[in-house]
């Protein structure tokens, strides 16, 4: 049993995700642990929601309440909708927790006394019209990179490139549209990522198993030559400086890309505080997934994102914890997304284009989401979400082949043989080669999901579905229950362990109607085949002639063209 941690970055608190928020992080994060868990291993899965900096204020200013209080509120919401998505985390977190702010205090403590951060005096855009400085994404303006007029004074969603707000042209106002902007002076702390550079490169180089995606953002950067970074803010919102720590920086607060890794060990320590009788205990608990030196040794860690935040992943957060001087643990497996499109355009929280989780939900339970998102990851390219391809992954895929397989298979057996595994007949030559054919595919199926292959997995997973309908139609049951009764009996009962291993190895893509297919050969025991290279093995002496079958009814049902049509036509569509 092999110790995992996982991450899934952070949503940020300004709303409902989208689900290109949700398949670039949160949902394979969780297909990924629930394999690791099926497989017998030990899951540490956290998340939390990213609280601070100008999206959370200008998201609460647009609501009209209090930001702590739209944050409160908002976090509610994400955690709902993660778990009715089926999301599994052990620990649904926030940054703006006093577990987050204690540790934020404590690295930007250790970067200065390992000599890492200075003090510099900066220019910042100031407002006259708004009384106030406008950090990062309060400004908006033209990207001197690329041209898009949208830029936000931080990042440029439109080229991803890393900007500073007085880079900007045709700056103004996210609050007011003020164009009558000034630059002042500003004393902030800066992490002085150049100094370790070397250190973060020659950590990235022996990570060679990292996806190309992920290495080829870290080495541009490198290669472009790492900034130093101010990781302080002219904003009232945030985790406070401490005063007595840098003096020259009171009143201001931490960036919230300096505390929103952090918090990835803030949500775990809220979760270790929760566990924990003491603070000793609670301490002991979380040093054990994060502290090399403190029982963290044998954990591989595992983080999930999109692309956009790579380079946070790869070089920032490294560059906090290395040079922190303490042994905490760095990323092992960093898994990075391109983008899901909506017809080949942006998903956008702004202009509420495209289907977000809470909307998705209405109309279809989560398991039809999340095999759709999954099987099509935007993995080695963009890709594009449609109403048709999304029709077709449910009808043909979940309907087609895992739904009709199980539902042939369970009213085959009620018809003739009542709710119960049928007993006779003995396993032939077709018998030993489905098991042969399905041992393989399994085989496959696990080593795509433990190399974080989802498409390939998803792939693998239908693949293994088929050979149930492939069976049926070679056995024909249906036709050799009117002349041989143990012939069938033994069809159909290899058909039910089938369908046992399906539901064991659908779980982590489908957990809910897993659940409810595994449900149908529950005799109240507490038998858990696991999810390895023995499942179908596991299954076959689990489902014994004699016990009882209850068929799971239908486990998904087909869309309508009428109803995708009206999907188009409520969330706009058309390529
Ligand atoms: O891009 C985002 O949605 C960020 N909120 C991700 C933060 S990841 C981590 F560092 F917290
Ligand atoms: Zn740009």
């Amino acid at each position: 049993m092999a110790r995992h941690l996982i991450t899934s970055a952070l949503p940020y608190i300004n709303g409902v995700k989208h689900l290109g928020n949700l398949v670039g992080s949160m949902l394979p994060a969780d297909v990924y642990a629930r394999y690791l868990r099926s497989a017998g291993h030990d899951v540490l899965a956290i998340c939390a929601t990213d609280e601070h900096g100008t999206p959370a204020e200008l998201a609460a200013a647009g609501a009209g309440m209090p930001v702590a209080e739209y944050c409160a509120a908002q976090h509610e919401v994400q955690k709902d909708l993660g778990e009715r998505f089926g999301l599994s985390w052990d620990w649904f977190g926030r940054t703006s927790r006093p577990q987050n702010h204690h540790l934020t205090d404590h690295f930007a403590r250790r970067l200065r006394d390992e000599g890492f951060t200075e003090i510099r005096t900066t220019e910042q855009v100031f407002s006259p019209t708004d009384g106030r400085f406008l950090p990062d994404r309060y400004v908006i303006g033209t990207c001197p990179n690329c041209g898009y007029d949208r830029a936000r004074g931080d990042q440029c969603e439109n080229c991803g490139k890393q900007l500073d707000p007085t880079e900007l042209v045709d700056p103004r106002s996210a609050v007011s549209g003020a164009t009558d902007l000034e630059v002042r002076d500003s004393a902030h702390v800066f992490l002085r990522q150049s100094a370790l550079a070397e250190r973060i490169r020659s950590w990235v180089d022996t990570k060679d198993d990292w996806p190309h995606l992920t290495r080829s953002i870290a080495y541009k950067w490198l290669d472009e030559g790492l900034q130093d970074r101010g990781i302080t803010r002219d904003l009232s919102w945030g985790i406070p400086v401490d005063p007595d720590d840098f003096p020259a920086a009171a009143g201001k607060v931490w960036y919230v890309w300096f505390d929103a890794p952090i918090g990835y060990l803030g949500a775990t320590r809220e979760w270790a505080d929760e566990r924990s009788a003491d603070d000793a205990g609670a301490e002991e608990l979380f040093d054990s997934w994060w502290r090399t030196g403190r029982g963290a040794e044998d954990v591989t860690y595992t983080q999930f994102m999109g692309k956009d935040n790579v380079p946070f992943h790869t070089l920032s957060f490294p560059a906090t914890i290395l040079g922190s001087g303490e042994d905490w643990k760095l990323v092992d497996r960093l898994k990075s997304f391109n983008w899901l499109t909506y017809y080949g355009g942006k998903f956008s929280t702004t202009d509420r284009r495209g289907v977000f989780m809470g909307e998705a939900l209405e109309l279809l339970p989560a398991d039809y989401w999340r095999w759709y998102l999954m099987a099509n990851a935007p993995e080695s390219d963009d890709t594009s979400f449609t109403w048709e391809l999304f029709g077709d992954a449910v009808n043909k895929e979940l309907v087609g082949t895992l739904g009709n397989f199980v539902n042939r298979t369970t009213t085959q057996v009620v018809r003739h043989f009542g709710e119960v595994v049928p007993a006779g007949g003995e396993p032939e030559g077709p018998e030993a080669e489905l098991a042969a054919r399905v041992d393989e595919r399994l085989a496959q199926y696990l080593g795509f999901l433990s190399d974080l292959e989802f498409r390939k997995a998803a792939g693998a997973l239908r693949a293994l579905w088929a050979e149930g309908n492939v069976y049926l139609e070679q056995r024909e049951p249906w036709k050799t229950v009117k002349v041989d009764t143990d012939r069938t009996a033994c069809t159909l009962r290899t058909a039910l362990v089938l369908a046992r291993l399906f539901a064991l190895a659908s779980e982590p893509f489908l957990p809910d109607s897993a659940r409810r297919l595994a449900a149908a050969f529950d005799r109240g025991l507490e038998e858990v085949p696991v999810l390895d290279g023995s499942a179908r093995a596991a299954c076959e002496a689990l489902v014994r002639p004699g016990d009882p079958v209850t068929p799971p009814g239908l486990l998904f049902r087909k869309l309508a063209p009428e109803e995708l049509d009206a999907w188009v036509e409520r969330f706009g569509g058309v390529a």
